[in-house]
């Protein structure tokens, strides 16, 4: 189910849209990322340099600015805070690319393919703890108190995710658990960041936060469909490697229920085996469930419960940007 070319470039063109309306914010940002990414040890800056210029979406600093001006801010700490929210999520996927064994990251070979798994960890913990010095220096209680959070309930969904590999009893509920944790939680904080910062009343900030927790869900979920679909080109990370860590994710736990006996086994043991060899015969499995169509839908309904809590956002240009990324969230092939 991978895009056609048309629908492919139709999201490119909505996803460069919502960049241009947000290039000189985002510029600020890349500015403070790379000043931040600064350290006297030499092995920081290359790691560092690696994958902050490797052609991320930028994404999650995108929603605080975005969520920001939606409100009508004047300030500048929406950039720290920006930078914040990429920097935890790079050292996110510095680990993460340890832990799923993965060698291809945005187009380029991981970290840990280059400089190996040490290097990965360790560089991904200064990126956690610069993130820290730059939150304190926000001083703002209600952020520190966010982002801690935050990133607590990261390290716990990671953890959890752990103990469902190679789990094939993993249920639908178990997996939510974790996407909410691991993936939906940073996007939460990204967009309740821009609230807390102008000092909104809090049913606004209850509003923005629940969009990205949404969105959040939807992009995960989206994530973790084009692992097995999308075109490697595009997506830019190696196609099956959920697949082959033994990953249950939602086209998987969808299968094993809605499938034959004989395929619910065929899944059941791939997932025990973590078999990267199977993934031809699980896509064909996947795809004649009907386990895709579920998985695509799933995610459109959290990218619909994004947009429908943005309700009492007043309208503006950002506002409508916010609606268009949720929709880039489920349409993306990268
Ligand atoms: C990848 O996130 C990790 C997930 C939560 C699926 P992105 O797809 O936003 O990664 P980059 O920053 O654009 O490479
Ligand atoms: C995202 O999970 C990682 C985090 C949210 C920490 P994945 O393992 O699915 O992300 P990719 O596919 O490697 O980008
Ligand atoms: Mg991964
Ligand atoms: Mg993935």
């Amino acid at each position: 189910m991978s895009s056609t070319p048309a629908q492919t470039s139709l999201n490119k063109l909505d996803f460069e849209a919502i960049q241009h309306l947000m290039a000189p914010a985002m510029k600020q940002i890349d500015q403070e990322i790379l000043r931040e990414l600064n350290s006297d040890v030499v092995l920081i800056n290359q790691i560092g340099f690696h994958i902050v210029n490797s052609g991320g979406k930028r994404l999650r600093p995108m929603l605080v600015a975005l969520s920001a001006c939606a409100l009508g801010y004047e300030g500048k700490q929406h950039t720290t805070l920006a930078a914040v929210i990429e920097f935890i999520h790079t050292a996110t996927l510095l680990h993460d690319d340890v832990v799923d064994e993965s060698d291809m990251r945005r187009g380029d070979e991981t970290a840990n393919a280059i400089w190996g798994n040490a290097a990965s960890v360790l560089v991904g913990d200064f990126l956690y703890s610069r993130s820290f010095e730059m939150m304190v220096a926000v001083n703002n209680m209600r952020v520190m108190d966010i982002l801690s959070h935050t990133t607590n309930a990261i390290a716990e969904g990671e953890v959890l995710q752990l103990l469902n590999i190679n789990n094939p009893d993993t249920s639908e509920a178990q997996y939510l658990e974790v996407i909410h944790r691991k993936t939906a939680k940073l996007f939460e904080a990204a967009t309740q960041l821009g609230a807390v910062l102008v000092k909104t009343d809090e049913n606004i900030e209850k509003a923005l936060a629940t969009y990205g927790l949404h969105l959040g869900n939807a992009f995960q979920i989206m994530d973790d469909m084009l692992d097995y679909t999308a075109n490697v080109e595009e997506l830019g990370k190696n196609l099956g490697d959920d697949l082959a860590e033994g990953k249950p994710s939602l086209p998987l736990i969808h299968a094993m229920i809605n499938g034959t006996q004989e395929h619910a086994n065929f899944i059941k043991q791939t997932i025990k085996d973590g078999d990267r060899d199977a993934y031809l015969e699980v896509l064909a499995i996947i795809k004649s469930t009907g386990s895709l169509d579920y998985t695509a839908n799933f995610a459109e309904q959290q990218a619909k419960k994004a947009i429908d809590a943005l309700g009492n956002i007043p309208n503006s240009k950002y506002k409508d940007a916010m609606e268009q990324l949720a929709l880039f969230s489920i349409q993306r092939s990268y």
